[in-house]
């Protein structure tokens, strides 16, 4: 099919290796100097729009998509106080959006496996959850939006977690989450379970960014030929 690609950072190029792998076509390669290109031939072509940039620009590169009806696969994390804006414009104007925090399938599999521990972890107030995640230095967000998701599947099933705080201390009723930055660590996410008696974790561990491209590529994939807004959970079916 025929891809456009905004954002040509690590990610941007990596997704592009894939999809000639997979014998897609770029149509379009839109970066920070180029923003004319949104009116090219080869972008008004494209079957989808595969977006890895920055937080700040996310948004408004959605719209312009949307304006010129280019299914838009959404990558870029840090923007999610818009999301409900991005889904009502999608919907409104029947439009096509694929949004993941992080489009691993693995990760996908994980947020699944957390969902279901943390299910488990209600019934058992003697333990007490909290989150690490591990990035590279570049990363511009924090908590990563992967720890948001998983923050999120913990709070929808334990009670006694009413919201996630990025900090070392809080009340009883906060899920911490402590971020680090270090190195070109491509993304680890642990989740950890504490009573007076043992540690139950549970860990995922990206070995390089090949994952997070593949997802897009396949997200890609599915949007085409549909509408409305879209999520792994629609690509994925667990
Ligand atoms: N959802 C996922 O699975 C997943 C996985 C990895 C990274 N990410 C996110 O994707 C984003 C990009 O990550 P990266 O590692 O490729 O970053 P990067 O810094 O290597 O690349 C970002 C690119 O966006 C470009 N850019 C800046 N402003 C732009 C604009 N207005 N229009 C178009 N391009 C613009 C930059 O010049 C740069 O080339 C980040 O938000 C990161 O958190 C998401």
């Amino acid at each position: 099919m025929r891809i456009a690609l905004i954002g040509y950072g690590k990610m941007g190029r990596e997704i592009e290796k894939i999809a000639l792998d997979r014998k897609h076509e770029i149509v379009s390669i839109i970066d920070i100097s180029n923003p004319e290109d949104f009116d090219s031939q080869g972008f008004l072509s494209a079957e989808a729009a595969i977006e890895f940039s920055q937080p700040q620009s996310a948004f408004d590169n959605y719209q312009k998509c949307f304006e010129r009806n280019v299914p838009v696969v959404a990558g870029t994390t840090g923007w999610l106080s818009r999301l409900d804006e991005v889904k009502k414009n999608c919907e409104t104007c029947n439009k096509t959006f694929f949004y993941a925090s992080n489009f691993s399938i693995g990760v996908n599999i994980f947020f699944a496996v957390n969902r279901y521990l943390a299910k488990i972890m209600n019934n058992f107030p003697g333990y007490e959850v909290s989150m690490e995640e591990i990035h590279h230095i570049h990363k511009l967000d924090s908590p990563s939006g992967t720890g948001i998701t998983l923050a999120e599947g913990i709070l929808e099933n334990i009670d006694r977690k009413t919201q996630w705080k990025e900090a070392t201390e809080g009340l009883p009723t906060d899920l911490l989450i402590h971020s680090k930055r270090e190195g070109e660590v491509p993304g680890i996410h642990e989740i950890f379970y504490e009573s007076e008696a043992d540690t139950i974790s549970i860990k995922h561990d990206a070995k390089s960014r090949k994952g997070f491209a593949l997802g897009a590529v396949l997200a890609a994939e599915f949007v085409k030929g549909k509408k409305g807004f879209f999520t792994m959970k629609d690509m994925l079916d667990f």
